[in-house]
C-alpha cells in the first residue's frame, strides 16, 4: 500500500465486532477496502458487516472466524483466509481484553495469550501472503499502559492470571505487542512489509466492560470516542507519513513517540520472538516461518 488509498486494497482486522477495530473497519470501508473481519463471534459481526455494506454499494466484507485465545482456532483462521486466494496488504492486529482473569486454551495468561500470543501466530502464517503483496504492512494494536510494565517474568506467561484485576498481566501483554512490533520490522527489513505499533488512546469501548456501572459509566465520559481512538491504527495502516518510519510506535496524536525503555530493548525483543516461536511450535503442526 506505501501510503496509498486502500481502495481496492486487502486489509485483515481482528477484533472488529466492536470497538476500535469497529471503527477502524468501518472508516477502511469507506476508504474502499476490501475488508476481513477476523472475530469470536458471527452474530456480533454481521451488524458491522451490514452497516458497512449499507454506507458503501458493493463493499466487500467477509467474516473470519478466530479466538485468540485457542492456538488451534488461529491457525484455522490463517488457513481460511489463505484459502481465499486473496492478496493481504495490511493487518490490524486489534483484538484484546483487560481485566479479565483465566488462561487461553493452551494455558496461557488470558491477556497474554489472547493479546499477544494468538497475534504471534497469526502474523508469522499470515506472512507469506503479506510478503508476496509487497508492499504491505503490520499494525499492533498496543497501549500506554506498556510504560507501566517494568520487567517481564517468564513463567507468568504460561500459568492462569495471578493479579486480583489482571491489570500488571494487561501491561505485560501491552508491552510484549510492542517489542512484537519493534522486531517484525529488525527481521522483515528489505521483504516489503513495515511493522507499527500503536496507542490508540484512552477509548470510550467495551473494553472496560468489568468495571462496574455506574463507575464505568462515568469513567467512560472523559474518554475519546472510538472513531477518535482509530485514528493511530487508521494512520499506521494507511498514510504515506510512517512510510520510512518502519518498527516506530504510535500515539493518537499521529506523531512516533518513544515506548518504554524495555519495549525497546532489542535482547528482550528477540527473546521474547523465540520463546514465542517454541510455545506455538508446541501446540500447532508445522512451523511458522520468519
Ligand atoms: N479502550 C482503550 O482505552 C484502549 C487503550 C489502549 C489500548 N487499547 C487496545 O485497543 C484494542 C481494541 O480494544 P477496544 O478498546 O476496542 O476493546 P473492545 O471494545 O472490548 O473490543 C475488543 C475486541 O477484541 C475482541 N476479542 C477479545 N478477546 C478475543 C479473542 N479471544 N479472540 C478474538 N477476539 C477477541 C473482542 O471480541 P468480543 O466482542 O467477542 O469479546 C472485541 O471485538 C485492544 O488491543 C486494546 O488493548 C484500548
Amino acid at each position: 500500500m506505501n501510503g496509498r488509498s486502500p481502495i481496492g486494497q486487502t486489509i485483515l482486522i481482528t477484533g472488529a465486532n466492536t470497538g476500535i477495530g469497529r471503527a477502524t473497519s468501518e472508516e477502511l470501508g469507506r476508504r474502499g477496502a476490501r475488508l476481513y473481519l477476523a472475530c469470536r463471534s458471527e452474530a456480533k459481526t454481521q451488524p458491522v458487516i451490514d452497516a458497512i455494506r449499507r454506507e458503501n454499494e458493493g463493499a466487500h466484507v467477509v467474516f473470519l472466524p478466530l479466538d485468540l485465545g485457542d492456538l488451534d482456532s488461529v491457525r484455522r483462521c490463517a488457513e481460511q483466509f489463505l484459502a481465499s486466494g486473496e492478496p493481504l496488504h495490511v493487518l490490524v492486529n486489534n483484538a484484546g481484553l483487560a481485566g479479565q482473569r483465566g488462561a487461553t486454551k493452551q494455558g496461557f495468561e488470558l491477556a497474554f495469550g489472547t493479546n499477544y500470543l494468538g497475534h504471534f501466530l497469526l502474523t508469522q502464517l499470515l506472512l507469506p501472503r503479506l510478503r508476496a503483496s509487497a508492499p504491505a504492512r503490520v499494525v499492533h494494536v498496543a497501549s500506554d499502559s506498556h510504560y507501566e510494565c517494568k520487567n517481564l517474568d517468564w513463567e507468568s506467561l504460561a500459568r492462569p492470571t495471578r493479579t486480583f484485576m489482571a491489570t500488571k498481566e494487561y501491561e505485560i501483554s501491552k508491552l510484549c505487542n510492542v517489542l512484537f512490533g519493534a522486531e517484525c520490522a529488525r527481521r522483515w527489513k528489505g521483504h516489503g512489509v513495515r511493522s507499527y505499533s500503536v496507542d490508540p488512546g484512552t477509548v470510550a469501548s467495551d473494553i472496560w466492560r468489568k468495571i462496574p456501572w455506574p463507575i464505568r459509566t462515568v469513567m467512560k465520559r472523559k474518554m475519546i470516542s472510538t472513531q477518535e481512538g482509530a485514528h493511530s491504527s487508521l494512520h499506521c495502516a494507511t498514510s504515506a507519513d510512517v512510510a520510512d518510519h518502519d518498527g516506530r510506535y504510535y500515539a493518537l496524536s499521529g506523531h512516533d513517540r518513544a515506548p518504554s525503555e524495555l519495549a525497546q530493548d532489542p535482547t528482550l525483543a528477540r527473546l521474547l520472538w523465540e520463546k514465542s516461536e517454541e510455545w506455538v511450535r508446541a501446540w500447532c503442526d508445522g512451523q511458522p516461518g520468519e
